[in-house]
Parts: C-alpha cells; structure tokens; sequence
C-alpha cells in the first residue's frame, strides 16, 4: 500500500509537473516507468486470481469477459482511481454498497437499493438493469447469455481488484 501511495505522489508530481522544476534543475531522477503496477498484472497473477475465485466464476473465460466488458467501455472505466464517466468507475466494486461511489451522482434507484455488490447482484443486474433496479440511468439492455455474465463477472472480479473474504 505504502509504496503505491508513493507511486500515486510520483505520477501526481509528473502529471502537475512543477515538483522538481523549480529547485534550478536538481537533476532528480523521474520515477521508472516499470514501476510495479497495482495488484494483479501479468497473465499469470490472472489465471491465478481467476483460479482463486468461488464457482462458477473460477471456470470463467477471461477473454470473453474481456470482450464482452467491450459493452460497458463506452461508459465505465475499471483501473484504480479511473474516472467516472457516464457510469462510475468500477474499481473496486465488489464489496461496495450500491450507489456509494463518493463523487459520482447515482440515481435514486441505486442509491437506494442498499444491497452490496457481489456476484449474485451483478448477475441480476447485468441480465437487465431497469428491470432490476426500476428507475435506474444505466441505460443498457442487459446481457442476456448467462454464460457471457459469468465470464464478464469473472473478468471484473479478477480486474477490478476483488479480494475473497477471508
Ligand atoms: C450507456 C452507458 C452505460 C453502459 C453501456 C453501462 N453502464 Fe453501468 N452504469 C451506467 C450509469 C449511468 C450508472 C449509474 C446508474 C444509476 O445511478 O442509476 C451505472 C452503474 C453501474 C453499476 C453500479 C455501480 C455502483 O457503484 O453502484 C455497475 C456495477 C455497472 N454499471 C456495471 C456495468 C457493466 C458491467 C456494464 C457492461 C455490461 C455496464 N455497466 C454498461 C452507465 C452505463
């Protein structure tokens, strides 16, 4: 954790840019561009944390998760700290009570729903959003293969860093 918030600081000075320009060129050196990203990246780490995951979930195809998170691209993003754009960035989701994303402005309909995303949730929510949450502004027809929401859920749990319960 230490080390990302470091790495965060880092990119935040890179991004602003005025952390070291004005020491009369102090000549520090810019943090490694390879500086270890968060949690799960090589395709290994995947297949690991996709083993790792409750069933169905664990048989799940990642790259037809991949594929299908194709769908909810246009309107989320699902790295950590990514942006809200129509929809609410997804990091982290699982685990999250619905509609509780600090900054993002939910409907009504899901900011009172007062369940806690898992699994279960997103599956009914995914197959149809409004018949599942009646007045939500997710406008997406829903996903109707139960197949393709499995391995979506898969592919969400294994990118938007879900940690099973202990
Ligand atoms: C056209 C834009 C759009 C598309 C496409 C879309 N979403 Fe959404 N999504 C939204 C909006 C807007 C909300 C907020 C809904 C509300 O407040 O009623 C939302 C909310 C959510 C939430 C609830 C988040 C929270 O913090 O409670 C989840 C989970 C979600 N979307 C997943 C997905 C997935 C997975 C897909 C792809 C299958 C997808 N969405 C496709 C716009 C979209």
């Amino acid at each position: 954790m230490r080390t990302l918030n470091l790495a965060a600081v880092a990119a935040l000075c890179l991004v602003v840019s005025a952390c070291s320009k004005d020491g009369g060129g102090s000549g520090e050196a810019p943090p490694p561009a390879d500086a270890p990203a968060a949690a799960v990246s090589t395709d290994t780490d995947k297949a690991a944390a996709l083993a790792a995951l409750p069933a169905p979930y664990n048989t799940g195809d990642l790259s037809n998760g991949q594929s299908k998170f194709a769908l909810c691209r246009s309107c989320h993003t699902i790295t950590e700290g990514g942006p809200d754009l129509t929809g609410p960035n997804l990091h982290g989701v699982f685990g999250r009570k619905a509609g509780s994303k600090p900054g993002y402005a939910y409907s009504e309909a899901v900011k009172a729903a007062g369940f806690t995303w898992d699994a279960e949730h997103l599956d009914k929510w995914l197959a149809s959003p409004r018949e599942f949450l009646p007045g939500t502004k997710m406008t997406f027809a829903g996903l109707h293969d139960p197949k393709d929401r499995v391995d979506l859920i898969a592919y969400l749990k294994v990118e938007t860093g879900y940690k099973p319960a202990p």
